[in-house]
């Protein structure tokens, strides 16, 4: 079993939007990374993505700029899942979001490893019990959820899924903890795991209220962030409803719970976005737009304001080594 005095060398396969921030996070807090994709190109992509984000921490003061070249010097990328596996003690994966691929994806990897090894899905929405049917030892596995951009956002879901063995939870617990995460474990595999299921929730009430024109898609994003936003990133919302009285926050739900908006239907503000190709920064059309002349700066802009309040509130998942 993996402990925390052995040496936890992990291999990260799939270096697409979260693959290399999650290599990033680890070879930042001393682990050696072995990282594999089967795209060439994000092969040979890799070390100048994570160069492009240590310059960012740098330039904020998040990263000592003497020790770039020797985090860089620690993660090694491999030709082959095979070798990026071989001396693994955990695996994560982070392919694209494919019941199929994932599933025969961690079979093979599970014939590359030892016994001991922790294999990890970080999946949006398959539990291990889904994606890890073809394994032999599914008591070795589980799921990781990071949240984008991973280097930066602090929490990482631990789901095992029943099968999983409890020690095996744990030392995923911990391994994301000793790299400065805010790691907490899901104790029932529901849909969505718990953040995207708070997130959806709100997203629907967001979006309704677009739709019926209660406020500009600005006016929101303003009320949202000085209140709600700001709160929940200080305190979480369970502590924040203590300090509001639970009394108060009881009448206020029976009250408006009635008026919220409760159908599965896509509004209609978001539907006819998606059907006409504007998909957001992406497409440099969403809520806002994104020419390309201004799109790094707005990119650039988010990193700042995301990485501002991690060094104020979560110092911990700052990079050290
Ligand atoms: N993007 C997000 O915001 C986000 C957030 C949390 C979790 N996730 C999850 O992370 C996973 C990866 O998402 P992403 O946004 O980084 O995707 P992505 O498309 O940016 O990257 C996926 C990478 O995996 C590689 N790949 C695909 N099949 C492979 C295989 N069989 N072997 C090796 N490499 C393979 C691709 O070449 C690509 O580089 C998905 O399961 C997704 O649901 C994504």
């Amino acid at each position: 079993m993996m402990t925390e005095q052995s040496q936890t060398i992990v291999a990260v396969l799939g270096l697409g939007t979260m693959g290399h921030g999650i290599v990033q996070a680890f070879a930042s807090k001393g682990i050696q990374v072995h990282a594999y994709d089967e795209w060439p190109h994000a092969r040979r992509e890799l070390l100048g993505r994570v160069r492009t984000i240590l310059s960012d921490f740098v330039r904020v003061g998040l990263h000592p700029a003497g020790q770039v070249e020797s985090m860089l010097s620690r993660i090694t990328v491999h030709e082959s899942m095979e070798a990026a596996c071989r001396s693994a003690t955990f695996v994560v994966e982070a392919v694209r979001e494919d019941l199929a691929v994932k599933q025969a994806l961690l079979a093979e990897v599970e014939s590359h490893v030892g016994i001991d090894t922790i294999l990890a899905s970080n999946s949006s929405s398959f539990p291990i019990s889904e994606s890890g049917t073809r394994l032999k030892h599914p008591e070795q596995a589980l799921v990781t959820h990071w949240f984008n951009p991973p280097h930066i956002v602090p929490t990482v879901e631990i789901v095992p899924s029943p099968l999983t063995r409890e020690d095996i939870t744990q030392a995923a617990l911990a391994l994301h903890r000793r790299i400065g995460k805010q790691a907490i474990v899901i104790r029932r595999e529901v849909a969505g795991f718990l953040v995207n299921r708070v997130q959806v929730a709100v997203m629907r009430e967001v979006w309704d209220l677009l739709e019926k024109g209660v406020a500009s898609a600005e006016d929101i994003d303003a009320a949202i962030r000085g209140s709600m936003g700001f709160r929940l990133a200080a305190l979480g919302p369970l502590r924040i409803h203590d300090f509001g009285g639970l009394d108060i926050q009881a009448s206020v739900y029976r009250n408006l719970c009635p008026q919220l908006r409760s159908d599965t239907t896509l509004p209609t503000v978001v539907e006819k976005m998606v059907a006409a190709g504007h998909f957001g920064f992406k497409t440099g059309e969403g809520f806002y737009a994104y020419p390309p002349e201004q799109a790094d700066r707005a990119l650039a802009e988010r990193d700042e304001r995301y990485l501002a309040l991690l060094k104020l509130l979560h110092a911990d998942s700052t990079p050290t080594k």
